[in-house]
C-alpha cells in the first residue's frame, strides 16, 4: 500500500507508518496516513483499501482498479467475463456492506453534519467511550449520500437494498431507508453488524425506525447488544432484557454489563432460547405502567411452556413511567442495583400479574382465578417443576385470603359492589355529563376517545358521541340527544340519561366548570392509574414541545385526576 500511494503522493515515514499531504482535499500541514493495507485522512475522512485509493485518485470503477494495480505488479489480469465481473461486485459480502456503512455513519457523527446528533447523544449522557463501543452514528440528510460515499469501496446500489439500507419505491426509485438519525449498529452475537436502528432527534414521529428483515437479520432470533452481554456475563455481570436501545446502552454504561433488548417487539421464544444459551435466569426489567405489565404478562406466557429447571427468568419491576435508562439517570447504578437485588422470581412475578395484590371476594371467582393458576403451572412440561409452581401459586393464594383486609371490616354489613357494575355506572356518569354539557367536549374528546369502556350501550353511545362532534355545527345538548335518537340509541341513551344515581353534575342545568371537573373525576376511576399515569406524560411532553395552553390545561387536570386516585379520595365516594 504505502509503495502503491507513493507513486502518487509524497509520503514520509510516521512512526510505523507513512504520511503526506491528503491527494483528495487541500491541505498544507500533512494528515494522511498510509498503513500497510489501507489509508485514512484525519483531515477530510477520506478512508479504504488499495482499490478505493486507485478509484478515488484516477477515477473509474472497481474492476478497472483491480486492473491497474494487477498492472502494478506486474499481473496479467485476463479480461473479466460478464459473470466474474458480478462476482467480484459481490466480494464485499452483506457483513461488508453493513460494516462499511457503520463506519461511513460512524465518521459523519464527527462530521459538521453530525454535529446535531453527538450533541444529543451527549445530551443523554453517553460518553465517548459508550458512543465507540456501541458504534453509534449519523445517518446524513439521505438523498443517496451513502451509495455515493460506499460506491468508492466498490459497493453498489443493489448490496444496499440487499443489506436493507436502501429500497425500492414502487415508481423504481431507490431511497435510503434512514435519513436524519441518530444509528445504532444492530449487531448479532458475534459481533457482526446486521441491521440499523435510527432513532429520530427530539419528539418526531417514528421515533425508532429499524432495518428490515434480511437474509442477515431477523428481529425474533437477534437481541440488542447480545454481543457485548455475552462477555459481560462471562464476567460476572447479570443478563438483563431491557426494552430499548437507550437502556442497553445506559445499563451497560453504569456498569450492568449484561443488557439486552429485544428489537421492538415482544420477547419470542427464539430470543429466551437465545438468552438461556448465555444465562439460566436472565432478569427482564419493565415498566411498571400498563404497557409495561402487558408486556411481563405476555413474556411469561411465551416463557412458560419453554421452562426448565435450569431454565428461569425473573422480573424487575420499575416504577411506572421509567425505563432503566432514566432511572440510573435519576438513581445512580446504585438506585438500579437495588432494583435488581429485589427481581421477583418467576412464579411470583406470575402470581402478581393474574391475582394482582386482593383476591376476589365471591367464592365462584375465588374458584376460577384456582383453576387458571393451576392451567398456566400445567403449561410446564417438566413435571416436578409444574408441580412446584402449582404449589408455590397455591400458597401464596392462601396466604392471600388469610390476610386481614387493608380498612377494617364496615359496621354494616353491606352488599359488595361488583367491580364490573361500578364501571358500568361511572361509564354512565362520564356519557351523562357529556350528553348533558357537550361543550366540554372541547377539552374532553380526545380523552374519552381514549376510554376503554365497558361492551354495550356504554361504547355505544360513546361512539355515537364521537362521530356527532364531526359533523356538529354546535355542541348543543338537545341536538345531541335527537341525534343520538335518530341513530337508533334511544333505550342506550335511556339507561345514560336516567336520573336515579346520577351525581348533581352529570345533570341537566349543571354548572360547566363542575361538570368539567366531574368529567375527569370520573375519566381518572375509568383509565387507572397506570394509564392516567401515562397520560399525564404524555401530556408534559406536548406541552413541553408545544407551549400550547390546551396542554397544558390538560397536563394540570391529569395530574389533579391522578393526585385525588393517589390519595384515594376519590374511593370513599363508592356505594354504587
Ligand atoms: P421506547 O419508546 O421505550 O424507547 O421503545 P427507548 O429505548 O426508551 O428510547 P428513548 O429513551 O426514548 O430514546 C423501546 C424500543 O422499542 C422499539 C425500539 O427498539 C426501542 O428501543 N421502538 C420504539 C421501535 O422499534 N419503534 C418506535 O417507534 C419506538
Ligand atoms: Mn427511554
Amino acid at each position: 500500500m504505502p509503495s502503491l500511494v507513493g507513486r502518487r503522493v509524497r509520503l514520509s515515514k510516521s512512526g510505523r507508518n507513512w504520511k503526506g499531504l491528503c491527494p483528495f482535499h487541500n491541505e498544507k500541514s500533512p494528515s494522511f496516513y498510509v498503513y500497510d493495507d489501507s489509508f485514512h485522512c484525519f483531515g477530510c475522512g477520506a478512508h479504504g483499501d488499495a482499490f478505493a485509493f486507485i478509484m478515488r485518485a484516477e477515477g473509474g470503477g472497481f474492476m478497472e482498479a483491480v486492473e491497474r494495480l494487477a498492472g502494478e505488479a506486474g499481473l496479467d489480469v485476463p479480461k473479466p467475463t460478464p459473470e466474474a465481473a458480478a462476482r467480484e461486485r459481490r466480494a464485499k459480502d452483506l457483513h461488508g456492506v453493513l460494516q462499511a456503512a457503520e463506519a461511513a455513519y460512524a465518521k459523519r457523527l464527527r462530521s459538521p453534519e453530525g454535529a446535531e446528533g453527538l450533541a444529543y447523544l451527549k445530551r443523554r449522557g453517553l460518553t465517548e467511550e459508550t458512543i465507540a463501543t456501541f458504534g453509534l452514528g449519523w445517518s446524513g440528510a439521505g438523498r443517496g449520500a451513502l451509495l455515493a460515499e460506499l460506491r468508492a469501496e466498490g459497493i453498489e446500489q443493489s448490496q444496499l437494498i440487499e443489506a436493507g439500507l436502501m429500497q425500492e419505491r414502487d415508481e423504481g426509485r431507490v431511497v435510503d431507508l434512514f435519513f436524519n438519525r441518530v444509528m445504532f449498529p444492530i449487531r448479532d452475537r458475534r459481533g457482526r453488524t446486521i441491521s440499523f436502528g435510527g432513532r429520530i432527534l427530539g419528539d418526531g414521529q417514528p421515533k425508532y425506525v429499524n432495518g428490515p428483515e434480511t437474509v442477515l437479520f431477523s428481529k425474533r432470533r437477534n437481541l440488542y447488544g447480545l454481543d457485548l452481554a455475552r462477555e459481560g456475563v462471562f464476567r460476572g455481570a447479570t443478563l438483563l432484557v431491557a426494552e430499548g436501545y437507550m437502556d442497553v446502552i445506559a445499563l451497560h454504561q453504569a456498569g450492568f454489563t449484561g443488557a439486552v433488548a429485544p428489537l421492538g417487539t415482544a420477547l419470542t421464544e427464539e430470543q429466551f432460547q437465545a438468552l438461556w444459551q448465555v444465562s439460566p435466569e436472565p432478569v427482564l426489567c419493565l415498566d411498571g405502567d400498563a404497557a409495561g405489565q402487558r408486556a411481563a404478562a405476555r413474556a411469561a406466557e411465551v416463557a412458560m411452556p419453554l421452562l426448565a429447571p435450569d431454565r428461569s427468568l425473573r422480573f424487575v419491576t420499575l416504577p411506572a413511567g421509567e425505563d432503566p435508562d432514566t432511572l440510573i439517570r435519576q438513581k445512580g447504578a446504585r438506585g438500579f442495583q437495588s432494583l435488581l437485588e429485589a427481581a421477583q422470581p418467576l412464579s411470583e412475578a406470575v402470581f402478581s400479574l393474574i391475582v394482582g395484590g386482593k383476591l376476589p371476594e365471591a367464592p365462584e371467582a375465588r374458584a376460577a382465578l384456582r383453576n387458571r393458576l393451576a392451567g398456566i403451572a400445567q403449561t410446564i412440561p417438566d413435571k416436578a417443576l409444574a408441580s412446584e409452581f402449582r404449589s408455590a401459586f397455591f400458597n401464596r393464594f392462601f396466604a392471600l385470603s388469610r390476610a386481614p383486609g387493608k380498612r377494617a371490616a364496615p359496621r354494616h354489613p353491606r352488599p359488595v359492589a361488583d367491580p364490573e357494575a361500578i364501571r358500568a355506572e361511572r361509564a354512565r356518569i362520564i356519557l351523562a355529563i357529556c350528553i348533558h354539557q357537550p361543550e366540554i367536549l372541547r377539552d374532553a374528546e380526545e380523552p374519552l376517545a381514549l376510554l376503554d369502556l365497558p361492551d354495550g350501550p356504554a361504547r355505544q353511545v360513546r361512539d355515537a358521541l364521537l362521530a356527532w362532534i364531526e359533523g356538529a355545527e354546535r355542541l348543543d345538548s338537545a341536538e345531541l340527544i335527537a341525534h343520538l335518537a335518530q341513530c337508533g340509541m334511544a333505550s342506550a341513551g335511556q339507561w345514560v340519561l336516567r336520573e336515579q344515581g346520577l351525581p348533581m353534575e352529570a345533570r341537566p342545568g349543571a354548572q360547566p366548570k363542575e361538570a368539567l371537573d366531574a368529567f375527569w373525576q370520573m375519566f381518572g376511576f375509568l383509565r387507572g392509574e397506570a394509564e392516567l399515569a401515562e397520560d399525564a406524560r404524555a401530556a408534559q411532553r406536548a406541552f413541553a414541545a408545544t407551549n400550547d395552553p390546551a396542554a397544558q390545561t390538560r397536563l394540570i387536570r391529569l395530574t389533579e385526576a391522578l393526585d385525588a386516585l393517589r390519595r384515594g379520595e376519590l374511593d370513599e365516594t363508592e356505594d354504587a
